[in-house]
C-alpha cells in the first residue's frame, strides 16, 4: 500500500500492495477494520479526510499501547540497576543533528512520476517490481528503473532519483531564519547522548550503564504504507547503553537476547521473528554493527527492531560540536575514556501492529463464525469483563457492579458490560482481546454465590465462587 502523497478516497480501504497475496491484504484489511470498529486506531485528521501517515489511537489502542510500553520500561529500567530511565525534549538545537549527521546523511531516495509529480520511494518501486535493493547505490537505482522499464502506480515514467532528508524542520521563535531552524527529532537517541553528561554528574554510574527513553520521533516519510507499519509520527522505545570499548560484543550479545526476551514478554510468536546481519553498505553511517528483527507482518518479512553497535562515533561527534568534554573516567582502571555504545531501539507502532497480526484469528463457536484477537493477558486492554446476565434486573446487575469493583481493586485492568444480550457482549470482549468474561447469574444471587468464567479462546465457561476468583484468574495469568 502506498498512501505517500495520495490520500485514501475511503479512509479504511487497504490498497493492496503488488506483492502481497489476497489473503495477506485481507487480513491486513480485517485488522484495520477490527481496529477502527472497536475503537483501537483511527486515521489521522480522518473528518478531514486524513493526514497520511499519521493515525490517531482510541481507548483501546491507548491501553494497548499502554501495557507494551509498561512491559518494555519495566524489563529495560525498572528491573534493572544500571538503566538511566529519560525524557528529552523533542525539539532541539539544531547542532545536535548537523553533529549526529543527521542534516547530512538521513535521507531516502525520492523519485517523482513526471505527469503527476507524485513521489515515491525509488527502492519501493524497485521491490515492488522484485528487485532486492539491499546496498544499492543511486546510480545502479537509476540504471535499474530504466533497465526494468518501471513506471509509477499511475503508471507513468519516473525521473532521476535523488536524496530526500527526511527530517521535519521547523523554526522556534517569532523569527524564521537560519538561526532559528530546529528539526521534530527523527530517534529518540539524540536526547539521550545530550544528556550523557548530566546523567554522569549526577548520578556518577559505573560502566557499563545505560539510558533509557520511549517518546515521540518525526520522519518525513516518502512514502508511509502498511497501515501503522512506516509512519511520519512514530513513537520509539531507545536504549543508549555506555561500555568499554574492548566490551562492546558480550554488551550486544546480552541485549540480543534481551530482545527476544521483550518479544515473549508482548506474547510474539517466536517462530515470526528473524533476525537479519545487516552487511556493510546497509548499516547506517554510524554503525559497525547492526542486528534487525524481522516479523513476518501480514505484507511479508519486514524490520520490527534495531541492535546496532554505534562505536564511540556519538559521543566523540558531540563531544568536538559542542566544545564539551564527554569523556568518563574510569575509577576501577584510573582512565580516562570515551566510552562505546549499544542502541536497542524498538518501534512502538510497529510492536503493536506485530501483536495485533499474531493475535488476529477466526474460528467457529457454537455452530457461529468468530473474529477474536488471541491477545496475551500481559498486553490486552481488559484482563476480565464482568456482565449481569440481564441489565434489567437490579439485584444483577448490584452484585455484578460489587464483583467488578473487587476485582478492579486487584486487576485494574477490568470494564463492565451491560450492552446488548449476552452473546453479542462475549462477542464484543473477543474482538477486543479480553481474556476473561465473569457473568452473575440468578444462581449468584439465588443459589451459591458463584459466576461463570469464560475462556476467550475456547468458549469454555467454568463456575467458580466469588470469594476464589482472584486466585482463579491470577493462576491463569502468570
Ligand atoms: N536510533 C536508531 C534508529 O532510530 P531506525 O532503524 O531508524 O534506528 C528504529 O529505527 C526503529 O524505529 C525501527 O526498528 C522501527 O521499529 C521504528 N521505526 C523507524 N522508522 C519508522 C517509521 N517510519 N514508522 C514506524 N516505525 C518506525
Amino acid at each position: 500500500m502506498c498512501w505517500g502523497n495520495r490520500l485514501p478516497k475511503k479512509p479504511f480501504t487497504f490498497i493492496v500492495d503488488t506483492h502481497m497475496t489476497s489473503e495477506e491484504s485481507s487480513k491486513m484489511e480485517k485488522i484495520i477494520s477490527l481496529c477502527k470498529r472497536r475503537g483501537f486506531i483511527y486515521q489521522g485528521s480522518e473528518i478531514y479526510g486524513g493526514l497520511a501517515g499519521t493515525w490517531d489511537y482510541g481507548p483501546l489502542g491507548v491501553a494497548l499501547k499502554k501495557n507494551i510500553e509498561n512491559l518494555w520500561w519495566k524489563r529495560f529500567v525498572t528491573d534493572r540497576e544500571d538503566m538511566y530511565g529519560m525524557d528529552a525534549a523533542i525539539l532541539m538545537n539544531q547542532n545536535v543533528w548537523k553533529a549526529s549527521g543527521h542534516v547530512d546523511t538521513f535521507t531516502d531516495p525520492l523519485v517523482e512520476d513526471v505527469k503527476t509529480n507524485k513521489r515515491y520511494r525509488a527502492d519501493h518501486l524497485l521491490e515492488d517490481a522484485g528487485v532486492d535493493t539491499k546496498g544499492l547505490s543511486i546510480e545502479k537505482m537509476n540504471a535499474l528503473l530504466v533497465e526494468k522499464k518501471i513506471k509509477s502506480p499511475d503508471g507513468n515514467p519516473v525521473g532521476e532519483v535523488r536524496l530526500f532528508n527526511m527530517m521535519l524542520k521547523t523554526n522556534v521563535g517569532p523569527v524564521a531564519d537560519e538561526t532559528s531552524i530546529s528539526y521534530l527529532r527523527p530517534e529518540t537517541a539524540g536526547g539521550m547522548f545530550v544528556n550523557f553528561k548530566n546523567i554522569v554528574d549526577t548520578f556518577h554510574p559505573k560502566m557499563p550503564f545505560g539510558m533509557a527513553q520511549i517518546g515521540k520521533a518525526f520522519r518525513n516519510e516518502i512514502a508511509p504504507r502498511d497501515f501503522i507499519f512506516r509512519v511520519r509520527e512514530l513513537e520509539q522505545m531507545e536504549i543508549e547503553y555506555f561500555v568499554k570499548p574492548t566490551t562492546w560484543e558480550e554488551n550486544f550479545e546480552s541485549f540480543r537476547k534481551e530482545v527476544w526476551n521483550f518479544t515473549e514478554d508482548i506474547g510474539l510468536n517466536k517462530e515470526h521473528v528473524h533476525e537479519l546481519e545487516v552487511a556493510d553498505g546497509d548499516r547506517a553511517h554510524y554503525s559497525k554493527r547492526t542486528i534487525d528483527f524481522e516479523f513476518d507482518f501480514p505484507f511479508g518479512k519486514k524490520e520490527l527492531y534495531g541492535l546496532a553497535y554505534r562505536t564511540d562515533f556519538d559521543l566523540t561527534s558531540h563531544a568536538k560540536a559542542s566544545s564539551v568534554d564527554l569523556s568518563y573516567y574510569d575509577e576501577e582502571n584510573k582512565e580516562r575514556l570515551v566510552p562505546h555504545v549499544i542502541e536497542p531501539s524498538f518501534g512502538l507502532g510497529r510492536s503493536i501492529l506485530a501483536v495485533l497480526s499474531d493475535a488476529y484469528s477466526e474460528d467457529e463457536l457454537g455452530g457461529e463464525k468468530r473474529s477474536f484477537l488471541k491477545l496475551s493477558p500481559k498486553v490486552a486492554p481488559n484482563l476480565i469483563a464482568v456482565f449481569p446476565l440481564l441489565k434489567n434486573k437490579p439485584a444483577l446487575v448490584e452484585k455484578a457492579r460489587e464483583v467488578y469493583k473487587e476485582l478492579k481493586k486487584v486487576f485494574t485492568r477490568v470494564s463492565f458490560d451491560d450492552n446488548g444480550n449476552i452473546g453479542k457482549r462475549y462477542r464484543r470482549q473477543d474482538e477486543i482481546g479480553t481474556p476473561f468474561c465473569v457473568t452473575i447469574d440468578f444462581d449468584t444471587i439465588e443459589k451459591d454465590n458463584t459466576v461463570t468464567v469464560r475462556d476467550r479462546d475456547t468458549g469454555e465457561q467454568v463456575r467458580v465462587a466469588i470469594s476464589d476468583l482472584v486466585s482463579h484468574i491470577e493462576k491463569k495469568v502468570v
